[in-house]
C-alpha cells in the first residue's frame, strides 16, 4: 500500500516513530511481558508514564510552578463547560471572543453557568478574520478565546493585552509555535492533533484560579480533585496518555517547540505562496489572520473542486476536503506532517493549475 500524505484535520497524522512504538507497546510494553492495555493504572509502570508525560509538558512549554498539568477525559468539548463550571460564578461575567464554530460552542456552554460578554465576533463575515478592536472589561472573571480556528483557518498571532486571566482553547495549535504559556490561567487542548491520540485532553491550569466559585462541583468536574489525584480520580485513558508521551518525546527530539515552529513556518509559507501564485485557488481568510496549522481555500466552481479532489486521491493526498460547514479545501499542517508532503501537494496543485489554465 502506497504511503499516504495525511492532511487530516483531526484525528490526524502522528510521527511514524510514535505509531511504531505504540504498536509495539500493545504487544509487549517495555519488556514487561504485558500489553500497555492490560497494565493497572495505579502500578509503578503506568505511574512512570504519567509522571514523564507531565514533566515533558512542563519542560516543553516552560510552565511556571503554579501551573498544573492534567490529562482528562471528554475531549475539548467537555472543557467548554468544565471551564465555566470551575471558574465562572452564577452572578459573575466572563468575556469571550467569538471567532469560529468552536468558540461559539464554548460560549453556548458558558451561558449555562453565568453571564457571558461576547466582546467581539467575526460571524458577520463567516469567521474569515480575527476581530482586532474590542474591550475586555477589567471585572471579567476571565477572557476566553480560541488560538487557532481549525474549521475556518484563522489564527490569533498576538496574545490579547489584558490583565484579565486568559483562558484558551489551543486544541489545534498547541506546541506548534513558541508562546509565553505562563500568561495563561487555563489552557486546554484535545490531544488528537499535535499531542497524541483521541480520547484524552490536556488541561493546564494555574492553581490560583481555582476554588473561587460558590457552586458545588461533581468530583469528576472539579480540577482541584484531579490535581490532588494526579489525573487519576478514576481510570485515565491509559493508552491515549501513552501515545501523548511518545509524541512529547518525539517533539523534544525535534528541538522542542522552537524546532517544530521553524518547519511549521516553512510548510505554511510554501503552501500559502503557492495559493497566492495560482489564481485557480482562492485562500479563504484575511491574509493577516492566516493559520499556520489549517489552510482553507476554495476554487471557482464545484466541478473543478470535484476534479481537484479526485486528483488528490490519485496522488495519495488525503484529508484535504474542507469541513462540511465551510466547503472547499482544508489542508492541515500539524507538527508531525513532513515538509516533503507539502512539497508533493504544491507540485500537484501547480500541475493541476497548468492543465486547467
Ligand atoms: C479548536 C477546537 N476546539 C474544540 C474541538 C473539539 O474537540 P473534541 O472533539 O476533542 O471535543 C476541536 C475539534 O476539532 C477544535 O479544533
Amino acid at each position: 500500500m502506497a504511503k499516504k500524505h495525511n492532511f487530516n484535520g483531526g484525528p490526524s497524522i502522528l510521527p511514524q516513530e510514535v505509531f511504531d512504538a505504540a504498536a509495539a507497546a500493545i504487544i509487549d510494553f517495555n519488556g514487561t511481558g504485558l500489553s500497555i492495555l492490560e497494565i493497572g493504572h495505579r502500578t509503578p509502570i503506568f505511574q512512570a508514564v504519567m509522571d514523564e508525560s507531565i514533566a515533558l509538558v512542563k519542560e516543553l512549554m516552560n510552565l511556571s510552578p503554579e501551573q498544573e498539568v492534567l490529562f482528562l477525559h471528554g475531549g475539548a468539548s467537555t472543557q467548554f463547560f468544565q471551564v465555566p463550571m470551575n471558574l465562572l460564578d452564577e452572578n459573575a461575567t466572563a468575556a469571550y471572543l467569538d471567532c469560529g464554530v468552536w468558540g461559539s460552542k464554548s460560549i453556548k456552554e458558558a451561558k449555562i453557568f453565568g453571564n457571558v460578554d461576547v466582546v467581539a465576533s467575526s460571524k458577520d463575515r463567516n469567521y474569515r478574520y480575527i476581530p482586532k478592536q474590542y474591550n475586555i472589561p477589567a471585572t471579567a472573571s476571565y477572557f476566553h478565546y480560541t488560538t487557532n480556528n481549525t474549521i475556518e483557518g484563522t489564527q490569533m498571532h498576538e496574545v490579547p493585552n489584558t490583565t484579565v486571566p486568559l483562558v484558551c482553547d489551543m486544541s489545534s495549535d498547541i506546541l506548534s509555535r513558541q508562546m509565553d504559556f505562563t500568561r495563561y490561567g487555563l489552557i486546554y487542548a484535545g490531544a488528537q492533533k499535535n499531542i497524541g491520540a483521541a480520547g484524552v485532553n490536556l488541561v493546564i491550569v494555574n492553581r490560583n484560579m481555582l476554588g473561587k466559585v460558590s457552586r458545588k462541583l461533581p468530583t469528576m468536574m472539579d480540577y482541584r480533585q484531579h490535581i490532588e489525584n494526579g489525573s487519576m480520580v478514576n481510570t485515565p485513558p491509559v493508552f491515549a496518555v501513552y501515545v501523548c508521551l511518545l509524541t512529547l518525546r518525539w517533539l523534544k527530539e525535534q528541538g522542542g517547540v522552537a524546532g517544530v515552529e521553524k518547519i511549521n513556518e516553512q510548510k505554511a509559507k510554501l503552501l500559502y505562496d503557492t495559493l497566492d501564485e495560482l489564481p485557480i485557488f482562492t485562500p479563504a481568510v484575511d491574509k493577516v489572520d492566516r493559520s499556520l496549522m489549517n489552510v482553507v481555500f476554495t476554487m471557482p466552481d464545484a466541478a473543478l473542486e470535484k476534479d481537484f479532489l479526485e486528483t488528490c486521491k490519485k496522488e495519495n493526498l488525503v484529508g484535504v476536503k474542507g469541513h462540511r460547514s465551510v466547503g472547499g479545501f482544508r489542508v492541515s499542517l500539524y507538527n508531525a506532517l513532513p515538509l516533503s508532503s507539502v512539497q508533493v501537494l504544491t507540485e500537484v496543485m501547480k500541475q493541476f493549475a497548468l492543465q486547467h489554465a
